[in-house]
């Protein structure tokens, strides 16, 4: 509890609404260190991975960590409360204090990660990203730097054999094949060396200046450095650390006018370089992605909540939530099955991975809705997973209602995004782009039947039988397998 902190971030809620972070303006440093580089291409053909927000918050089914920081002003007051948190609509002390104690309520006893990942296979994702620790700080795993976590003797589930979450949900997906990524924030607004109990916390920055307190700053980085060490060696092998809070970082001066905080003129040096020697002797060949910093430790970009217009030159992500919300909320706004295939297509066909992001609920179950979506999913991975795993971007990348894809041995598929009038294929298809071999099989995924093609200028043009014009299996995005349209690479 920290009452001037809290008395006064509840006179200072009235800052900027809480926006997207925004990409790193410095330029993508291409990675040098061979593990890493395979490892990169590793995860260029995983394409499709989960993403989870799992904390103390999930019980009461708000936004994850940023309801305590005086920035997000809207969970102050009670346009966005639920039964949990209404009796604090007026009293930010009381509900910031109330949200503290959340651990000690924490009780997910449906805690089943091996479910979890089944239904993440089952939609054709290949790899995790877990909140190990989001910017509450509370520790999702057995931290031995800080008593607020999920295996402390405070939290009810601390005597559940399955406790050390972080542990049980790496093993069950890497069981399951999946690479596996930490998301850890950097910022950690618990430990009193990020937020200190002696000042106001006006925003999700440091309260303060890090060059007139080194000694409290550097406190705060050994912690971390001993967090990141603690999950990169007892955790089993990781392909992926996902450092979240990209205003930690190393900058003379701090512009965060994009979140609508002038004048924070120190720096928040968390030492990446030894940060992410110290990751990779435990974990050679680790991919680090200091999300939206830009520099050496940012392996791949992470647009989030966007798919950029056009492909990037540089590996990337465009992280995405299924619903509205990254952590679980009742009742959340899921997309449907249908979107999400198409905005994979669509990132896939400029060359980048989709993350797709559910937020477990305050018991450990995945919202059914949202598994019936990733069902949906899976029946059309299942059929058209060819055109996604391992492909690269291949020029003309879209084209209309077309994107298209590649494979080494020059493959390419162009893939048809129907609108959502549109149940049937026409009766003939002309495909923009790049021409198959002659004499090649075209097909449609989901059907051998070689398919009558000739070429006519710059297209292909394909007849599509009567039986496939409505094949269920392609509903969301027919996939056409053009071989030999690209050279083999
Ligand atoms: C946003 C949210 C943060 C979340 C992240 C995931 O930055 O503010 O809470 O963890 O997206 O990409």
């Amino acid at each position: 509890m920290k009452p001037l902190r809290l008395a006064i971030a509840a006179l200072l809620c009235a800052a900027a609404p809480l926006s997207a972070q925004a990409e790193g303006k410095d330029p993508y440093v291409p990675e040098t260190d061979p593990l890493v580089v395979r490892k990169l291409e590793q995860w260029q053909d995983w394409k499709f991975g989960f993403m989870m927000h799992w904390g103390a918050y999930s019980q009461w089914g708000i936004v994850e960590s940023w309801s305590i920081c005086s920035e997000d002003v809207d969970w102050c007051g009670p346009s966005k409360s639920n039964e949990h948190t209404k009796r604090y609509a007026n009293d930010y002390v009381g509900y910031v204090k109330a949200y503290e104690q959340l651990p000690t309520t924490f009780n997910p006893v449906k805690f089943d990660p091996e479910r979890w990942a089944e239904v993440a296979k089952d939609a054709g994702t290949k790899y995790v990203v877990f909140t190990t620790k989001h910017h509450d700080g509370f520790a999702m795993f057995d931290t031995q730097q800080s008593d607020y976590k999920i295996t402390a003797a405070s939290v009810p589930f601390h005597s559940n054999p399955r406790a050390n979450v972080t542990k049980e949900v790496f093993d069950a997906f890497r069981a399951q094949g999946f690479g596996i990524g930490a998301y850890f924030s950097k910022p950690d607004w618990h430990s009193d060396d990020y937020w200190s109990p002696r000042w106001a916390t006006p925003n999700r920055h440091t309260n303060y200046d890090t060059r007139k307190h080194p000694d409290i700053w550097k406190r705060f980085v050994d912690y971390t450095h001993a967090q990141i060490g603690e999950i990169t060696s007892q955790y089993g092998p990781i392909d992926i650390l996902w450092l979240d809070g990209g205003w930690v970082r190393a900058r003379d001066t701090m512009d965060d006018t994009a979140h609508g905080i002038a004048g924070v003129p120190w720096t928040q040096d968390i030492d990446m370089p030894g940060l992410a020697a110290l990751a990779r002797k435990n974990q050679p060949g680790l991919i680090v992605v200091d999300r939206a910093v830009g520099g050496r430790y940012e392996n791949y970009r992470t647009p989030e909540q966007k798919i950029p217009d056009e492909p990037l030159p540089y590996p990337w992500e465009t992280c995405m939530t299924l619903g509205d919300s990254w952590s679980y909320v009742p009742n959340d706004n899921y997309k449907s099955a249908r979107s999400v295939v198409q905005m994979l297509v669509d990132v896939v066909a400029k060359g980048g991975n989709y993350l797709l992001n559910v937020g477990p609920d305050g018991n450990g179950e995945l919202p059914a809705e949202a598994v019936e979506r990733l069902h949906q999913i899976g029946r059309w991975m299942r059929v058209n997973g060819e055109a996604i795993y391992a492909s690269r971007a291949v020029a003309p990348y879209r084209d209309g209602k077309f994107r298209y894809t590649r494979l080494k041995d020059g493959t390419v598929y162009a893939i048809y995004l129907p609108d959502e009038t549109e149940s049937k294929l026409p009766k003939t298809l002309r495909i923009p782009g790049p021409a198959p071999a002659a004499g090649a099989q075209v097909t449609l995924l989901g059907n051998d039947a070689a398919l009558r093609w000739h070429r006519d200028g710059e297209a292909t043009v394909v007849e599509v039988p009567a039986a496939l014009r409505n094949s269920a299996a392609g509903a969301y995005a027919w996939a056409f397998r053009l071989p030999g349209a690209a050279a083999a690479q």
